[in-house]
């Protein structure tokens, strides 16, 4: 679409979709006057394909965009850092002061205080030890204005680096010995169930197409259950509205060394031919949310763009694919009733297994602890380092709004819990072990998914491994 096209939409009060802004429209006219006479506010890709191809237009359900990275892009030169820590910093900072605003003071105003001075301030927290003899835990603490130390009489094991944290503590000689920690934190969202029809979001990740481990076998089961082909829970089929798709999508090419010796598919662009097959059996009527892992087709710093096209022009073919960024929020919106996703493919999950000795096991508990430390934090990755990133103007990974599911995968497990009234998701895989995972006795969960019912947040876990589709207990 040309900005003609997009400027004339946008005064009749039709939002486009960042996914088709790139389409070419043969006739705008008729394609104007369609989306009047339904009355469309939003167009995306089910939208088009509906007017185009004449099927009935199904406004009951659509996808609002509310964080999507366009690909905007950094030089990474010093002080666009800066730029980006300030970002990150303020942003999180205004979080914790809707919490408690009242008597707080800059880091470094604490210098010129009397000694035994009650303080509260706002800080990104760093050089985290603990002191050998007291066990104590020593930090500094941090903002725009200069640093400090702190020290907690105790050890806090959700304390982590670069966290921006409210602390109040009381100055004694050049410390602050602090007496309690306020996280930013989500908030308790509302829990009671929408006055629509039970309507379904699926959770799927790490496909990992195109791999002689994938999971042929119980994903033919599954197309066969979302066309309600088979009797078990086919009632739950139906009404599918949505299939969130959070990243690696392929195997990928040249991801990990060796990697040629374990791939069916060895081209990158078959193997997104082979995720199009698959997912092209999917009922049109289902909107696909689909974004990206550190196996498909994007740089691998985060946030990372939507697929790149040149190498994933396949998956541009599905017509109800909605293209996203990783990571991404959106609301799920049915009859009016939203119900707000983030979703995030999970690369920083790791690194906290590896530097939080009680979380070492990556068991789905432990998943589950490190994805409520992301949302405790409001950071994707809060530790600079557990994953890489682009230094952009704005920080993509903090968690602006509270989500009502955070979905991620990544780890080749399965979990679906909850954390106040968010629901946590971890979406299993559609791998065989690999010689990989089997060295280090990682034991993958295969083909489950994960499934919320939008009216009443409910949630379950199918398993698409056996015969026949059954519930997953865990
Ligand atoms: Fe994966
Ligand atoms: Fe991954």
């Amino acid at each position: 679409m040309n900005e003609n096209q997009l400027n004339t939409l946008f005064l009749n009060g039709i939002l486009v979709d960042s996914s088709i802004k790139d389409s070419e429209i043969e006739d705008f006219d008729s394609l104007l006057k369609k989306l009047k006479e339904n009355k469309i506010a939003f167009l995306d890709s089910a939208v088009m394909h509906e007017l185009y191809d004449g099927e009935p237009i199904n406004q009951d359900s659509y996808v609002e965009i509310i964080k999507n990275y366009d690909g905007e892009t950094s030089s990474g030169k010093p002080s666009d850092w800066v730029t980006y820590f300030n970002d990150r910093f303020k942003r999180l900072r205004d979080l914790l002061l809707i919490k408690d605003s009242s008597g707080i003071v800059s880091v470094s105003a604490i210098r010129d205080m009397p000694q035994g001075s009650d303080v509260k301030t706002i800080a990104m927290v760093s050089n985290i030890s603990i002191s050998p003899v007291k066990k104590y835990t020593v930090f500094d603490i941090e903002d725009s204005t200069g640093s400090y130390r702190g020290i907690l009489t105790s050890q806090d094991q959700d304390l982590l680096a670069d966290q921006v944290v409210l602390i109040k503590g009381r100055k004694f000689k050049d410390a602050l010995f602090i007496k309690e920690i306020v996280y930013p934190d989500i908030q308790v969202k509302d829990s009671k169930p929408k006055e629509i029809e039970d309507s379904y979001a699926l959770f799927m990740s790490d496909i990992h197409v195109g791999s002689k481990l994938f999971a042929k076998d119980a994903f033919e089961l599954f197309l066969k259950w979302i066309n309600q082909e088979v009797s078990e829970y086919s009632s739950i089929a139906k009404l599918v509205k949505f299939i969130v798709i959070s990243g690696d999508l392929v195997d990928g090419v040249g991801v990990y060394p060796n990697q040629e010796k374990e791939l069916e598919i060895k081209g990158l662009r078959e193997q997104y031919e082979a995720f199009f097959s698959l997912f092209d059996r999917v009922p049109k009527r289902i909107k696909l949310l689909i974004s990206q892992g550190n196996h498909d087709a994007t740089h691998i710093a985060e946030p990372q763009p939507k697929l790149d096209p040149r190498f994933s022009e396949p998956v541009y073919r599905l017509q109800n694919a909605i293209m996203l960024s990783n990571p991404y929020q959106v609301n799920l919106v049915i009859g009016g009733s939203k119900t707000n996703l983030l979703s995030y493919h999970g690369f920083s999950i790791p690194y906290y297994a590896d530097t939080i000795q009680k979380y070492n096991k990556m068991n789905p508990q432990d998943i589950e602890e490190i994805m409520k430390l992301h949302l405790k934090s409001r950071h994707l990755a809060p530790t600079h380092g557990s994953s890489q990133v682009v230094p952009l103007t704005r920080d993509y990974l903090v968690i602006d709004e509270t989500p009502d599911i955070y979905a991620t995968g990544h780890i080749h497990k399965v979990l679906a819990s909850k954390y106040k009234e968010t629901i946590l998701i971890n979406s299993s895989c559609w791998q065989y072990q690999t010689s990989y995972q089997k060295k280090y006795g990682m034991n993958p969960d295969i083909a489950k998914i994960p499934i919320v019912n939008l009216r009443d947040k409910t949630f379950q876990i199918l398993d698409f491994l056996g015969e026949k589709v059954q519930v997953y207990r865990t």
